[in-house]
């Protein structure tokens, strides 16, 4: 079983970013808009899956929260896209430092 959610893990990630930056610069938005959601579900199943199977090591579980804060960063860029308000240059260095964690705690390259 987890190996299973492993491979759907693995193998998902770089799709979800890429769905994400699709989504953002597509004018039509509402088809990469569904999948990059369907995205998200799989990230969170596959991740909260593996945990649990590991026992919550404090390592993954930071690593999980810090996902679930990336999941909340692009939707807010996605909605101050929509909303055509002011550039959200914070927003986009958070989302690039936390996706830089992430995938160097997904990695183990950074261990806690
Ligand atoms: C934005 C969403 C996410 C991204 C970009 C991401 C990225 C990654 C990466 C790159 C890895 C290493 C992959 C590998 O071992 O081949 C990984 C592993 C892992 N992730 Fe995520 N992840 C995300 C969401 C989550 C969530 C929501 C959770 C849990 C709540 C989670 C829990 C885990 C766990 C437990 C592992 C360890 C797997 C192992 O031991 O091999 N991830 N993740």
């Amino acid at each position: 079983m987890f190996h299973l959610f492993n491979s759907f893990h693995a193998s998902s990630w770089a799709i979800l970013l890429v769905a994400f930056f699709l989504t953002y610069f597509l004018e039509n938005k509402k088809i990469m808009s569904i999948i990059l959601r369907l995205f998200y579900v799989v990230m969170l199943v596959s991740g909260i899956g593996m945990l649990t199977i590991m026992e919550f090591p404090m390592h993954f579980v930071v690593k999980g929260i810090l996902a679930i804060l990336l999941i909340g960063l692009m939707e807010m860029l996605l909605a101050r896209q929509k909303k055509q308000s002011s550039s959200p240059l914070v927003l986009w260095i958070l989302f690039i430092i936390d996706l830089i964690l992430i995938i160097l705690l997904g990695y183990k390259v950074i261990s806690l």
